[in-house]
């Protein structure tokens, strides 16, 4: 059974006070809260094992070796990866996309294209212009239209031999727009030769991944957002790709054999795991998936897309109220703003003062503000513990922000 109040009292943080109110915690797109469970996870790592791995002959070494493997093999299960090693530890999406987008630098050349999307974050968008630059490749834009949906007609017209990445996320940072993986790889697959690589960071908190399902190349994703610790990602990749592409970052731990002369390439995943990982933090990214595999992808997402919909209702009655993309496919996101307030972060600071946690500005994502003709939104991002009474909080919060600024 699905018991918020039980949920809510293994997050230790959400019974904090701030500016002498409840904490109302609803900025989740930018890092969720922790669970007493990972916090646990990561403590008794550094109480009782601290040790790094893979190096190690003695006990210790072995032990953190061990659980961290056992993570890996969680998060394998957990995305439905086919081989355990096609899993690959990051400190988060960012990284995972540099990785990739440095990696194929030898099968990119000039006049080749890479195809990204409108709604992108910085992330998916910037490591991509560098790789143009290095290789002389071309950047092409899937456009949207006023309700932030991707306008896939220019798939059929831009696809070709010529386009050797497609990268988009499969949910929207800045709006939460559900964009149509499926289809837009299966356009992909059908009209070129392109690697897809999806940016999983706002979709894997909210509902179930099976990559082999989704046929991607690459998923990324980062663990803070999905309640495991900061400094935790994934990048998988189909084990084909992964072993003919080249390392990004060289060092200890990806080396076969290494001499002045020459030096040969761990086997997977190591190849991609140079220098100390975060084996606190991975070990603890294994006990978020166990927190919401115990509660179940079915149960979260029923609970984040009814809060949504509240939201969305709650948040319309308020005149002048403008959700950006309210008619698209949406999931833990609503971004708004005020009619006649151009400044969100005057909103969010009304917010702060309640207690009511939000962001506010253009959330690396200033393409989108700029197609919407604004600086940026106020944010409301959901989480399996948010309550309906969080969201009549925020709404009052809000009208509250609109009287005391017009
Ligand atoms: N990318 C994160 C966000 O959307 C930080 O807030």
């Amino acid at each position: 059974m699905f018991d918020i109040q039980n949920i809510r009292s293994q997050f230790p943080i959400l019974t904090q006070t701030v500016n002498g109110k409840p904490l109302v915690y609803l900025d989740n797109g930018a890092t969720s809260q922790k669970p007493v469970s990972v916090i646990q996870s990561w403590e008794k790592y550094y109480s009782t094992i601290n040790a790094n791995v893979h190096r190690g002959i003695h006990t210790l070494s072995q032990l953190a070796t061990e659980e961290m493997e056992v993570s890996r093999r969680k998060v394998q299960k957990f995305i439905n990866a086919k081989h355990d090693f096609e899993v690959i530890f990051t400190k988060g999406t960012t990284e995972g996309i540099n990785l990739i987008a440095y990696a194929l630098t030898n099968l990119v050349k000039k006049d080749d294209e890479i195809i990204i999307s409108y709604l992108e974050h910085h992330s998916n968008i910037v490591p991509w212009q560098m790789l143009c630059e290095r290789t002389g490749a071309k950047l092409k834009v899937i456009p949207m239209d006023e309700n932030g949906i991707l306008q896939l007609d220019f798939l059929d017209k831009n696809l070709s031999e010529r386009t050797k990445i497609v990268s988009l996320n499969q949910v929207s940072n800045a709006l939460g727009v559900i964009n149509p993986i499926e289809e837009i790889i299966a356009k992909t697959r059908a009209n070129s030769n392109a690697m897809v690589v999806i940016d999983g960071a706002q979709s894997v908190p909210h509902f179930k991944i099976d990559v082999q399902k989704m046929d991607c190349d690459f998923f990324v994703f980062s663990g803070h957002k999905m309640y495991a610790p900061m400094g935790t990602g994934i990048l998988y990749g189909k084990e084909e790709i992964l072993r003919k592409i080249q390392p990004f970052h060289g060092g200890g731990e990806m080396i076969a054999t290494c001499s002045f002369e020459e030096t040969t390439y761990a086997d997977l995943p190591f190849k991609f795991e140079a220098g100390t990982p975060n084996v606190g933090g991975n070990i603890a990214l294994g006990a978020a998936i166990d927190f919401m595999e115990t509660l179940g992808h079915e149960h979260i997402q029923t609970h984040e897309n009814a809060l949504l919909d509240y939201a969305q209702k709650k948040l319309l009655e308020i005149e002048g109220l403008k959700i950006y993309g309210e008619k698209a496919n949406r999931t833990g996101v609503v971004s708004f703003n005020l009619e006649g307030i151009g400044i969100a972060s005057d909103v969010g600071m009304i917010l702060d003062k309640l207690g009511i946690a939000v962001r506010t500005g253009h959330h690396c994502t200033q393409p989108i503000m700029k197609f919407f003709n604004i600086a940026g939104t106020v944010r409301a991002s959901f989480a399996v513990y948010n309550t309906f009474e969080e969201i009549d909080i925020l709404a009052e919060g809000v009208k509250k922000a609109q009287r005391m600024l017009m």
